[in-house]
């Protein structure tokens, strides 16, 4: 067991403090050192979360502090790079969603880390939360009976102030559009309570914003054990919502939140042949926590203290955005089937997710 863990984090804008505060709650891990592309912005960010040193690039980090973990929180094409100079250091890698901009960058991640006997922890923060424990429990158990169909909502509202920021909005730089950068969340929570997929069909649209990548995505995934699921992303969306609902043979499990999930997100009701004492057994537990980043890094970090595997909310880091691929894959290919076989050997699909996006603006 490792006493504490010191972590270092490389990209200082957004999603770093949650990172930050993640770790102030942890008591087992500190954060030793800080790094980014604008030094003012990480300066800034070390003196707001007390951490003692600051570099100006990834390499002086790695060299000078030889850190236990590194937190990566800079944009996705950042990602690969990073990742394997943090294994290279011996270094475990907590990365922000998604992943990579593609599936085969992705894949020298995994195999880095197994090279370097260190874990790759992906930040899908949606599986966290005692709800989602609760409920993937049941689903396991068989407790709902079979999945049936299922929704996966992520209808966001994204302005143009938001795509201004310039990595936004292009295949070069985000690696893809809102099902990448956005839909990945709900798809990620829907593949933990739901397993492995077998098929997608998706097509990716430009409804109105000025973007390279899609602002509007639909697809059809279905997952082992034949559960069809709809799956709709928006940036365009005024009343915004992230949904996920599952119709089983017993019940129907729905979470409409927006962010995150705390209990009063997740609702059960029981098909009309179900009793109540049936149904009783469904209950929440009593004891809540929110999904969020806190949850997420408290999991992976007792399993890197203590040598064990990374648990489930950390585990499977392909999974989801293999789905995503797929959507991307077949709109590329005019809405065509895309089954994990044709993805693993995919021509073009594994190294970029640039993909034709149908566009539907009137003309300006
Ligand atoms: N889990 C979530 O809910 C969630 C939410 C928002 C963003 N994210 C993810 O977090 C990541 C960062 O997003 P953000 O919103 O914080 O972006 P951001 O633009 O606010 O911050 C990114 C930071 O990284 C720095 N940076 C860029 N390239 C770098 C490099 N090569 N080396 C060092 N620093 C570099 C930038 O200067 C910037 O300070 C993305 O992968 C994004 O998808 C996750």
């Amino acid at each position: 067991m490792t006493d504490t863990l010191r972590c270092a984090i490389v990209g200082t804008g957004a999603i770093a403090r949650l990172h930050a505060e993640a770790v102030a709650a942890y008591p087992h891990a500190e954060l030793v050192a800080a790094t980014d592309l604008s030094r003012a912005s990480a300066d800034a960010f070390a003196e707001r979360h007390g951490i003692p040193a600051v570099y100006d690039d990834l390499d002086s980090l790695l060299a000078a502090e030889h850190p236990d973990v590194v937190l990566i929180c800079t944009p996705p094409g950042a990602h690969p790079a990073q990742t394997l100079a943090a294994f290279a250091a011996g270094a475990h890698v907590i990365v922000e969603k998604p992943p990579a901009p593609s599936l085969d960058e992705l894949q020298q991640m995994t195999e880095a880390a197994t090279a370097a006997g260190r874990e790759l922890a992906v930040v899908f923060q949606q599986r966290t939360g005692t709800a989602a424990a609760h409920v993937k429990r049941l689903l396991d158990a068989g407790a709902f009976g079979r999945p049936l169909v299922a929704q996966c909502q992520t209808l966001w509202y994204r302005g143009a102030d938001y795509f201004a920021v310039p990595w936004r909005g292009k295949w070069e730089t985000e690696g893809g559009g809102t099902t990448l950068g956005h839909a990945i969340h709900q798809i990620d929570l829907l593949a933990f309570l739901l397993g492995d997929w077998t098929r997608v069909e998706g097509r990716l649209w430009r409804l109105d914003r000025e973007t390279q990548t899609e602002d509007v995505s639909t697809a059809t995934i279905v997952f082992d054990g034949g559960v069809v699921a709809q799956m709709v992303s928006s940036t365009l969306s005024p009343r915004e919502v992230s949904t996920v609902r599952i119709d089983t043979e017993k019940a129907t499990i729905t979470v409409d939140h927006l962010y995150g999930h705390g209990h009063e997100n997740w609702r059960i009701t029981p098909a009309p042949h179900i009793d109540d004492a049936e149904a009783a057994t469904w209950a929440l537990p009593e004891a809540e926590e929110r999904s969020g980043h806190e949850p997420l890094l408290r999991e992976v970090f007792d399993a890197l203290r203590s040598g064990s595997p990374l648990p489930p909310v950390a585990d499977s880091p392909a999974r989801s955005i293999e789905i995503v691929a797929a959507v991307y894959a077949s709109a590329d290919a005019d809405g065509a089937v895309i089954t994990p076989a044709d993805l693993a050997a995919h021509p073009t699909h594994r190294t970029s997710f640039a993909s034709a996006v149908i566009d539907l603006r009137p003309s300006r």
